[in-house]
């Protein structure tokens, strides 16, 4: 992370006492308490959850988030008392194997006292600058429906989606036989082993998160139970100890309302993933049935959250009870021609092999308020420039809002949203076969850094 050299005119008075500043490490349980209060669903029952992840993020061991990267709003005509904070959790993705840094805005919360007076507005401000100062291309925020559309976020990238597998239908093994797999934590000595493995299951997702050592280190020991960091990694190995797969999970905590839930697997090459994804099943089922015994509320089945697709779906063929389609991240590309010519290997290595492989021409997309052109030549992105449209409707492509975002995340093909937004349009042939092949649908399911 690189250090704060500018403060962004911090600390500011916002009228009234209230006073926008950066956080510092003596704020940790005063804003731990706070968030802990406005983020719970019950005013008798503070989010400890929250609570402890606050605590995680501001005690100075988080790879990337310190104290100083929390802003509060406090009001100094009520001695310090906190009125709004969040924060900015700042990671390394991947789109396609492209890396890209990204800023992640988290906890956001304003004390009923203090709402609708744009304390989160501005506080966006500043922390919109932050990101863009640390080089973020993109930031993305697990939110509330709708609300951070208005700071120029789509919903535009998967976020969760699952299969539910009831523990009835969980693979027996045939009568007599026995393992071939066990299960074990797995420990830093397995970080070789594990990025391996990560980078297999993050194949099927088109963006991702890229894990340092840092921070494979820091989720390997995140193991408090009541945050919302929790994690458990686990190696699958033969009975010979020989390393086949692995898993993450949250193997459902005492707490009464947590599921299973199993995040990341894959299977080393030579294994075979049904095998290893069935064992898993057994496996968890069997740890599953031992928490129950301290839960009033017992899991009746586990939850394989690895989005839309994944190839354990695949692999476990048609057993799942139910499918639970994905919710969203909301996704912020402020400079979208620079994130464009940022990823164009991808977009280029698209084109090649398509019936378009060797294109030459401008692509020219009209976003309503603002137009900008591809230039193709041979099948290379040669450079990406405004356009100034004649008309209105002037343009190759037309798209709404950030309705783009969706094409570009993959998660909506261009007939998928001209079907919802009738604004939406490819204005010819050679535009729409172009974008289907440059965007087509590819989900992803990014492990993201809490
Ligand atoms: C959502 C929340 C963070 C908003 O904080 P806030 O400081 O009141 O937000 P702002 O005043 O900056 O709001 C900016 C705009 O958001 C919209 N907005 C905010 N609260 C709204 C509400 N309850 N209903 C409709 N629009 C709302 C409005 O357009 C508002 O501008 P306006 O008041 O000028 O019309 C706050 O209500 C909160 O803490 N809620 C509980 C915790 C939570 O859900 N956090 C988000 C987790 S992802």
């Amino acid at each position: 992370m690189l250090p704060v050299v500018d403060n962004f005119n911090l600390p500011r008075r916002l009228g009234d006492g209230l006073v926008l500043r950066w956080g510092r490490p003596g704020d940790v349980e005063a804003i731990a308490e706070f968030n802990s209060r406005i983020h719970s669903s019950s005013p008798t029952e503070p989010d400890l959850y929250v609570a402890n992840w606050t605590r995680e993020l501001m005690s100075g061991n988080h790879p990337t988030t310190q104290a100083h990267d929390f802003l509060v709003v406090v009001d100094e005509n009520r001695n310090g008392k906190i009125a709004s904070t969040l924060n900015l959790i700042s990671q390394t993705w991947s789109y396609g194997g492209i890396p890209f840094r990204v800023g992640r805005p988290e906890i956001v919360g304003t004390d009923p006292d203090y709402r609708r007076r744009g304390l989160v507005r501005t506080e966006f401000e500043v922390i919109h600058a932050l990101s863009a100062f640390r080089g973020e291309m993109v930031q993305v925020i697990t939110g509330i429906p709708h609300y951070y559309r208005q700071y120029g976020y789509g919903m535009s990238l998967d976020l969760s989606g699952a299969r539910r597998l009831d523990f009835h239908a969980v693979p027996k093994l045939e009568n007599g036989a026995q393992e071939s797999f066990r299960l074990r934590p797995a420990k830093f000595e397995d970080i070789p082993v594990l990025s391996e493995l990560y980078a297999i299951h993050c194949a099927s997702s088109l963006v991702s998160r890229i894990r340092d050592n840092n921070e494979w280190r820091y989720e390997l020991s995140a193991n408090n139970e009541k945050s919302v960091s929790y994690h458990q990694f686990y190696i699958v190995e033969t009975l010979d100890g020989e390393v086949a797969g692995y898993t993450e999970a949250i193997p459902g905590t005492p707490d009464p309302n947590s599921p299973f839930t199993i995040h990341e697997l894959a299977a080393r090459p030579g294994y075979s993933l049904r095998a290893v994804s069935q064992f898993l099943a057994r496996a968890f089922k069997e740890i599953a049935e031992e928490n129950n015994k301290h839960r009033k509320e017992p899991m009746v089945g586990l939850s394989f959250n690895f989005g839309e697709s994944h190839p354990v779906y695949t692999a476990l063929g048609n057993i799942f009870s139910r499918t639970i389609p994905p919710y969203a991240f909301y996704v912020r590309v402020p400079d979208l021609p620079g994130f464009l010519m940022h990823i164009r290997p991808v977009l280029e290595k698209r084109l090649i092999g398509s019936v378009m492989e060797n294109h030459t021409g401008a692509l020219r997309l009209n976003f309503y308020s603002y137009q900008i052109a591809l230039n193709f030549e041979h099948g290379r992105l040669k450079e990406i420039a405004p356009f100034k449209a004649t008309s209105y409707q002037d343009g190759d492509a037309l798209f709404p809002g950030t309705t783009f975002l969706d094409l570009l995340f993959g998660r909506r093909t261009l007939e998928e949203l001209r079907y919802i937004f009738p604004d939406c349009f490819a204005s010819n042939s050679g535009a729409q076969v172009l974008l289907d092949i440059l965007f087509p649908h590819k989900p992803s399911h990014v492990a993201v850094l809490n």
